[in-house]
């Protein structure tokens, strides 16, 4: 994040649906916890009062009619809320932020998948979060298949929430965002394969923030789970 006078570390995990973001990001609180470092574990949309009610409206089957814009403007709504009362306060206070989803999720999802455009989005993005961005993106990349039935077997019905029923044509147009903005911005954003065993991937993920968290050297993850 930029701007901010006192050092906190910012991280967000960014991928499609069924990628294993929110189990990652556990792990990686817990580790860091565990390690000493105060952290703020963070989703979007969500993590404040208001955030929740606008995400139960945003991935609810009942909003089936929502246009894109209306769309578009609730996930900014739900972020402008978190970042002036969850994130802003805690990294200031010196925490590791580790936040599931940011504003890569709506470029890729709103401005490719919903094709309201990238710089649309990024204008509207930079409003809501008064242009602080994350200091690393973990973004998990996964087999189109394995997330799809990943996504299946966790919901009730099996078709997804309104998010995740979509569609294929939608999925693959929000997946070739998130390829974007790994192109654009290699530094900030590093893919990490999403095959293979919890442990495997923790361990490709800490590969990609130990430099910004040198307490996650040579730490073993096991007994965190
Ligand atoms: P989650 O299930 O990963 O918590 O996210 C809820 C859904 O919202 C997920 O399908 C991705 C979607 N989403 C957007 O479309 N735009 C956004 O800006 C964010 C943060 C999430």
């Amino acid at each position: 994040m930029t701007d901010c006078p006192t050092k906190g570390v910012f991280l967000t995990f960014e991928g499609g649906d069924g990628t294993g973001k929110s189990t990652q990001a556990d792990l990686l609180a817990k580790r860091l916890a565990s390690c000493g470092r105060e952290v703020c574990r963070v989703h979007e949309p969500g993590g404040t009062a208001l955030g929740e009610k606008i995400r139960a409206l945003l991935l609810s089957h009942e909003q089936d009619d929502m246009v894109s814009l209306a769309e578009l403007f609730l996930y900014e709504a739900a972020r402008a809320q978190v970042m002036a009362q969850v994130i802003e306060p805690a990294y200031a206070q010196g925490k590791v932020i580790i936040c599931d989803r940011f504003t890569d999720s709506t470029v890729a999802y709103q401005g490719f998948g919903r094709e309201l455009g990238a710089e649309r989005v990024g204008r509207l993005n930079a409003l809501a979060t008064a242009g602080h961005r994350p200091d690393r993106t973990i973004l998990l990349v996964l087999d189109e298949k394995q997330a799809r039935s990943r996504v299946i077997a966790r919901s009730a019905d099996g078709r997804g929430d309104r998010m995740e029923s979509a569609g294929a044509a939608f999925n693959a147009r929000m997946l070739e965002g998130f390829d974007d903005i790994a192109a654009a911005d290699p530094q900030r954003v590093r893919r990490v394969d999403a095959s293979g065993s919890i442990e495997d991937v923790y361990g490709r993920v800490v590969s990609q923030v130990v430099d910004l968290l040198p307490e996650l050297n040579g730490v073993r993850s096991e007994g965190v789970l």
